[in-house]
């Protein structure tokens, strides 16, 4: 009897494992890691734009780069792509409200907050802990979401100001997280 190749092997098992998580389970087990809660923005020809993302992390200090997940179905990544620049804004404690209206299908998100347009011409929303200018490195397609790589071209920080966090799809405040450890 001939026996599989260890490789097929790998791929049968992992077929079996995706279908076997369930949808549910998954996003719970994802929502139990804490996140910050940032905006992603950006301005094209069309206008300015932006969304509440949480899928925001460094990637690589040298160059300073940093990642974003953007469903693919979604304005801002119209804009981003558009224009080839995005900014980050880190959004802080008092800035609940900012997250809602980001997360919503307005038109006019822009128009409900206090912005200003940032060197690379991203909105930048007043009040943000920190905020990140980008130029678009890379775009990679995958399923649903696009992964989004920016390299790093300016960075503004508050620091003494706390952050806004997200855990088990709850926004709160993170007020007790100011400082490091170290
Ligand atoms: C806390 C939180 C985090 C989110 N993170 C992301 C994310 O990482 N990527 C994404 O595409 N959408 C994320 N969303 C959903 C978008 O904010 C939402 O789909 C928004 O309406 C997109 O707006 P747009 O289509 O106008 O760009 C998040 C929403 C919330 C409340």
């Amino acid at each position: 009897m001939t026996r599989p190749q260890t490789g097929m092997r790998q791929i049968d098992q992992r077929l079996i494992d995706q279908r076997q998580i369930d949808q549910r389970e998954f996003r719970a087990v994802c929502g139990s890691f804490v996140t910050g809660v940032t905006v992603v923005t950006a301005s094209s020809a069309s206008g300015s734009h932006g969304s509440t993302v949480n899928s925001f992390t460094s990637l690589s200090t040298e160059p300073p780069q940093v990642v974003v997940c953007l469903a693919r179905n979604t304005q801002t990544l119209r804009h981003v792509r558009a224009s080839g620049r995005f900014a980050v804004n880190i959004l802080a404690a008092g800035q609940t409200d900012v997250a809602r209206i980001f997360a919503s299908k307005s038109p006019d998100k822009l128009g409900q907050v206090g912005w200003h347009v940032a060197e690379n011409g991203a909105p930048l929303l007043d009040g943000a802990v920190s905020t990140l200018e980008c130029d678009v490195a890379t775009m990679q397609e995958e399923a649903t979401h696009m992964l989004v790589i920016g390299r790093v071209t300016a960075v503004r920080h508050d620091q003494d100001a706390a952050p806004l966090v997200f855990f088990r799809s709850t926004i709160s405040a993170g007020d007790s997280l100011q400082h490091g450890v170290g």
